[in-house]
């Protein structure tokens, strides 16, 4: 097994706590080492501290001068529709000139529009698109993604993007209940198919379920036949809820022991105390609000309370065209008033903690994957202070560098 050594960096910072999720008061507990190393043994970090408590270490070290720069762990992005093929630039031009993201929907266009791009890509060609789109994420630190189907909303199709998310490294989720595409008269219908044709083998390669709970989408009875279904064939449960309308799916998150809802831009005072009250996550997507004009969901408000909450990119090619988490940490601070060690908790071990991984990633300490992000600055809160900034430096995966920006 190899070995890296990272040395001199300015800072590491690491969520404190190892329980997951974070809430409250552990949120703000990230621990900062000034003039710190870490050590990777492998796949696996092996120690971290103080340059002054390094031991002396025999054999072969690869090494990583870190002067100038803070470490941060791999960031886990939690929620991204990153297996699709086309764009939606036009749409994005009708947008700026009026037009909402639902109208586009109810026409026909928006997510079906992307359905039919990626319905006609076939399967290599939506390997090469995830393997591209886990490029564009790395390149703003990600080391662990999450990407949804939902964009096939046919038996091949569902299945082809949940195995592209597999082979491009990615935690899949099926999204088969996304929307109900035009060969089917209505969502009901279209929920029979699914459940008898695509949860059999769909519950083989996804680790979780998601469904569209909206206004011209699914409902929440429909959204409970579908997760319940879900459930019962091992899949962990996921929803989209609260974007444009508060329509069921925090009691029906809470009801069936969800691990996320996520969006929650429509989330009120009531929403707000049972979330917090329950085990489920609020995955806050800040992106996604900014790029379709929104209001931005009720951060602070759910921190205060007592909520667990993550937060993710969203990734996407209509309502989120953004790849980047330290983007989303700057809205989280500017737009959302969470403070900068919140933010990196929430896309780092509660993010960890909805893909059921929390003990093995988003934090710097011994014995957790050798994921880690060098960031281009001797602050770690350059991470969400740089807005839109090229703010990462290093990034290193399981142990080797995995990107390197400069020499
Ligand atoms: O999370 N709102 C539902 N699904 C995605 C958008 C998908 C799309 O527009 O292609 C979302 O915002
Ligand atoms: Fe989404």
């Amino acid at each position: 097994m190899s070995r890296l050594l990272v040395h001199d960096l300015a800072q590491v910072a690491t969520p404190a706590r190892a329980a997951a999720p974070l809430r409250g008061a552990d949120l703000r507990a990230v621990q900062v080492i000034d003039d710190a190393f870490v050590l990777c043994d492998g796949a696996h970090i092996e120690a971290v501290g103080r340059m002054r408590e390094l031991p002396r270490l025999a054999g072969d070290v690869a090494e990583i001068d870190g002067r100038g720069l803070a470490a941060v762990p791999g960031l886990v992005d939690c929620h991204t529709h990153a297996c699709f093929a086309g764009d939606r630039v036009h749409e994005f031009s009708l947008r700026a000139g009026g037009a909402s993201y639902e109208e586009l929907h109810a026409a026909g266009g928006g997510i079906l529009a992307t359905v039919r791009a990626t319905r006609a890509a076939g399967p290599e060609a939506l390997v090469g698109a995830t393997i591209a789109h886990r490029g564009w994420m790395r390149a703003h630190g990600t080391t662990t993604f999450e990407a949804k189907s939902g964009y096939g909303l046919d038996r091949e199709t569902e299945l082809a993007q949940l195995r592209a998310v597999r082979t491009a490294g990615g935690v899949p989720t099926w999204l088969g209940a996304h929307a109900v595409p035009p060969e089917f008269q209505d969502a009901d219908a279209y929920l029979d198919f699914l459940l008898a044709e695509v949860l059999p083998d769909a519950a083989t390669i996804a680790e979780a379920a998601d469904v569209f709970l909206e206004r011209g989408a699914f409902d929440a009875r429909q959204a409970r036949r579908y997760l319940t279904a879900c459930r019962d064939a091992g899949l962990a449960l996921r929803l989209h809820g609260d974007q444009f309308t508060e329509s069921g799916a925090i009691p029906l998150a809470v009801e069936l022991a969800a691990r996320s809802v996520d969006h929650l831009e429509a989330t009120g005072v009531d929403g707000i105390r049972t979330l917090a009250g329950s085990d489920v996550t609020g995955v806050l997507l800040p992106t996604s609000a900014l790029f379709l004009g929104r209001p931005l969901p009720p951060a602070r408000e759910l921190v205060d309370a007592g909520a667990a909450v993550a937060l993710a990119t969203d990734f996407n090619p209509g309502s989120a065209f953004s790849e980047s988490l330290p983007l989303a940490c700057s809205l989280a601070c500017t737009q959302m008033r969470l403070a900068p060690e919140e933010a990196l908790s929430a896309c780092t071990v509660n993010a960890a903690h909805v893909l059921g991984r929390a003990d093995r990633i988003g934090r710097i300490e011994a014995g957790y994957d050798a994921d880690l992000v060098l960031l281009d600055a001797p602050d770690w809160r350059h991470l969400a202070y740089h807005l839109a900034g090229d703010v990462v430096h290093t990034v290193i995966e399981a142990g080797s560098v995995a990107l390197e920006r400069r020499a």
